[in-house]
């Protein structure tokens, strides 16, 4: 596996694969890997020939500089991860490679950031396009992985690739969780055990939520009681949010549409988690 902290250097080596016309997989993160981000390290190598990771705590997406120091950087086991599961290359610039000039350019994502996280992190949506356009016309991938879990973030990039015309399809890969049914997630290194599974109850939300569609239950109860599911168990709800996924409006009436995204933000111990599922309404 080879490790790259300058642009030149991998531009040249991806190069180099292009030209014998392999294809290449982008796999973008913040580090701090688990089980979640392998998922889409082995979707990219199933599909294509030459897979990069990259591994950068953005500093643009974070609005609280708090939340950027505590961001766990973890850069010696991430490499042993990637290497282990076949990654062909890895990209971990400085901040300074990444950004010599702060960018002046700035997204508005329109309504697409006017909710759930949009809503509660201003400015973060703005840092997530910048990065990832920036990875984009770096690595120039053919592909591109992003995780479900990040829903709204996913949306969002798709949207970008749309109107800005990237030549890269994009995969969403399905949220990885733990066997309790908890969302893996690099936040969750700071979860005592005990809050660990208090935070299984957003995955009981979730299924309770489901539960509630298919029985054809109302949108106010089902909103009321997976909310009260977790505040049982001592979770401090931010938002739980119905949603249409490829859009992400809000769902008041569920008839007239064939799949619905619970969206849910919550604090455990102070930190924060998300997670959501796409529910199918088979009826
Ligand atoms: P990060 O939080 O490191 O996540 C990197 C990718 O892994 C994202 O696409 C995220 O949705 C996915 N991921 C995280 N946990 C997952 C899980 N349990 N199951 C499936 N996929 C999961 O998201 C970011 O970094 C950044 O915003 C980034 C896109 C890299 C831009 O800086």
């Amino acid at each position: 596996m080879e490790v790259f902290k300058e642009i030149f250097p991998l531009q040249s080596y991806l190069q180099e694969h292009r030209k014998s016309g392999k294809s290449i997989g982008l796999v973008p993160t913040m580090g701090a890997l688990h089980k979640g981000h392998l998922s889409l390290i082995n979707e990219a190598i199933a599909e294509a020939d030459v897979v990069v990771c990259s591994v950068f705590v953005n500093p643009t997406q974070f609005n609280n500089a708090a939340d950027l120091d505590k961001y766990p950087r973890t850069l010696e086991d991430d490499l042993k991860l990637l290497e282990a599961a076949g990654c062909s290359a890895v990209f971990c610039p400085s901040v300074d490679e990444m950004y010599a000039t702060l960018p002046v350019v700035k997204f508005d994502f329109g309504n697409l950031e006017k909710v759930m996280e949009g809503s509660f992190r201003p400015g973060h949506f703005n840092g997530v396009g910048i990065v990832v356009s920036k990875l984009f016309n770096i690595v120039n991938p053919d592909f591109a992985y992003f995780g479900q879990k990040d829903l709204q973030q996913y949306v969002i990039i798709a949207q970008m690739v749309s109107d800005l015309s990237f030549s890269v399809k994009l995969r969403r890969v399905p949220v990885f969780r733990e066997a309790s049914g908890l969302a893996m997630s690099s936040r969750n290194r700071r979860l005592s055990d005990a809050a660990k599974e208090q935070a299984t109850s957003l995955y009981k939300a979730l299924q309770l939520c489901k539960e509630y569609l298919h029985n054809g239950t109302d949108l106010d109860k089902l909103k009321r009681d997976a909310w009260k599911v977790m505040e049982e168990n001592g979770v401090q709800v931010e938002y739980l949010e119905i949603v249409e996924p490829a859009t992400l409006e809000p769902i008041e009436n569920i008839s007239a549409h064939k799949s619905v995204a619970i969206c849910i933000a919550a604090y455990i111990e102070g930190v924060r988690l998300i997670d959501n599922e796409i529910i199918k309404l088979d009826f």
